[in-house]
């Protein structure tokens, strides 16, 4: 990290990165005795799959869906083909690591360029971190692409290059692999039995099994892996996996669920409840208040309702229809920050140059370059802004910069995750070509075209002069004002500093 940034940052740092074990299963957590709900009874059948005909009847039907309809995705089909099991358990691996936090469409591109770049896990081990973030530039949390060059590196240093072949031996051996992840490589590199379970399955199985209680929970989590392992196909375990994936992405959708297109409507108990209110709301607008002959039965009830703790908290909601499940509690607000940013540049030998530092090789961003930046705390006045963008950029060049030197550009606004950011950009022109000599290892002089090249983050290519700023959430006319400064500066891209 600059000394500009990590004065100012002052030990707050700034953690966006996401690993698997933040994301997936939590360890289960000791409660208190008068919190502990009653585990399912095992007599109730109602939220996971006890009868071996409804198990074979839920493979075959989505496994016949999945090989009708399927994506045909680059790593599918390495892992059909692919002879080498090394290279094939390799490349699954890269491909999980991608689409963790990124859609498919996304991630094909990027994929399809990695694997040419390194097709070998040895090729990977051979790269550099810059490279690997030269890679990655555009795909968002960063410390993905750092953990497969170290995983890789272990597998050629520790491992003999050989990728490890068991769920197991993947969880404990590769860096940024958590149980999703080794169960996903396990079954579709390896072939391994073993159901997994990533955000779309988790839709799927709780509104399969009306699965309504936290969906973070520990119970509902456990829950979902064990219906998970019983339900996957002996035979086809990668298939089956990536069906229920498939399933998640592109019928049984967070908000507009098309069940039916569904292989597995008959077996679920969202859509029967669904049917069921739809029914009864008929009859009763007819004026039946009884049942007719036929009618369809309602769902099982959960026979420890109460004190399921896997039962839904809040009643069902008519509007929501399946959307009733799964349930997540609400979100944190987003942490709020404002982290003033420069814009330094000079008259290079031919073309202008800019500033650039490097993060350090750990952390958020590790090793990423982005222009002079750090984090506000507490409001402060323009003055105080000037003056400290004045101190940090003239330590980092080793010269004493007076703050009319600078330019006010403007304010562009980035929703990450977890933070609400406000980037306050100013500008420094310098009329020197020299940067008054002392050029630490963690700073650059890029020229535009080298500044696209370099592992930089996008976040904040909105403000991009060609981008047209559709997919910002800047107020427009701030992040216009930024865009117009550096169209005039023929600045291609403003550095967002942290992934997104
Ligand atoms: N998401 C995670 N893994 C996937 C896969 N193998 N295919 C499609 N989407 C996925």
């Amino acid at each position: 990290m600059s000394r500009l940034r990590s004065a100012m940052q002052k030990g707050k740092r700034v953690v966006l990165d996401k690993t698997e074990s933040a994301l997936s299963a939590k360890p289960l957590r000791k409660r208190s005795k008068a919190t502990v709900k009653q585990e399912p009874d095992a007599a109730s059948t109602c939220h996971s799959f006890h009868d071996p005909t409804d198990i074979a009847l839920f493979r075959t039907d989505i496994l016949s869906w999945y090989d009708q309809g399927k994506r045909e995705l680059p790593w599918r089909t390495v892992a059909l083909t692919e002879p080498d099991i090394n290279i094939r358990t390799y490349a699954v691996w890269v491909s999980e690591i991608m689409l963790q936090q990124t859609q498919v469409a996304t991630v094909i591109d990027y994929y399809n360029k990695w694997m040419k770049r390194w097709p070998t896990v040895q090729d990977l081990a051979a790269a550099t971190l810059e490279e690997v973030n030269q890679m990655w530039a555009g795909l968002g949390y960063y410390s993905r692409g750092k953990r497969l060059q170290e995983g890789a590196q272990k597998v050629v240093s520790e491992l003999g290059g050989e990728m490890p072949r068991t769920v197991e031996a993947l969880l404990k051996q590769l860096p940024g692999v958590g149980r999703y992840t080794a169960a996903a490589v396990g079954s579709i590199a390896l072939g391994q039995v073993t159901g997994a379970v990533d955000g779309n399955v988790i839709r799927v199985l709780c509104r399969v099994r009306a699965i309504g209680a936290d969906s973070t929970s520990p119970a509902v989590t456990e829950a979902l892996w064990s219906t998970a392992n019983t339900l996957v196909s002996q035979e086809r375990p990668g298939d089956f996996n990536q069906a229920m994936m498939e399933l998640g992405a592109r019928v049984c959708t967070p908000k507009g669920p098309q069940c039916t297109q569904c292989p597995i409507q008959t077996l679920c108990h969202s859509y029967r409840k669904v049917s069921v209110k739809q029914e009864e709301n008929s009859t009763k607008l007819l004026g039946k208040l009884n049942r007719v002959p036929g009618s369809l039965p309602d769902i099982e009830d959960c026979v420890t309702s109460g004190t399921c703790n896997l039962c839904p908290t809040e009643p069902w909601d008519s509007q929501l229809g399946v959307l009733n499940f799964p349930r997540k509690p609400g979100k944190k607000a987003p942490r709020v920050e404002r982290t003033l940013t420069c814009v330094v540049d000079r008259a290079g030998g031919g073309d202008r140059e800019y500033l650039l530092t490097q993060r350090p090789k750990k952390g958020l961003l590790a090793g990423m370059w982005e222009f002079p930046s750090l984090l506000m705390e507490g409001e402060n006045s323009e003055m105080k802004q000037r003056r400290a963008l004045c101190a940090g950029v003239g330590r980092m060049l080793g010269v004493q910069l007076d703050k009319g030197l600078l330019q006010y550009v403007g304010e562009v606004v980035h929703i990450f995750s977890h933070i609400h950011q406000t980037y306050v950009v100013y500008s420094l022109c310098l009329n020197v070509s020299g940067d008054g000599g002392k050029t630490q290892s963690t700073t650059r002089w890029l020229t535009r075209p080298s500044l696209q090249a370099a592992a930089v983050s996008t976040g904040v290519k909105k403000a991009h002069p060609d981008m047209t700023l559709q997919h910002d959430n800047a107020t427009s006319h701030t992040a216009r004002s930024v865009s117009d400064f550096l169209q005039d500066r023929n600045v291609s891209v403003l550095p967002c500093w942290i992934g997104g």
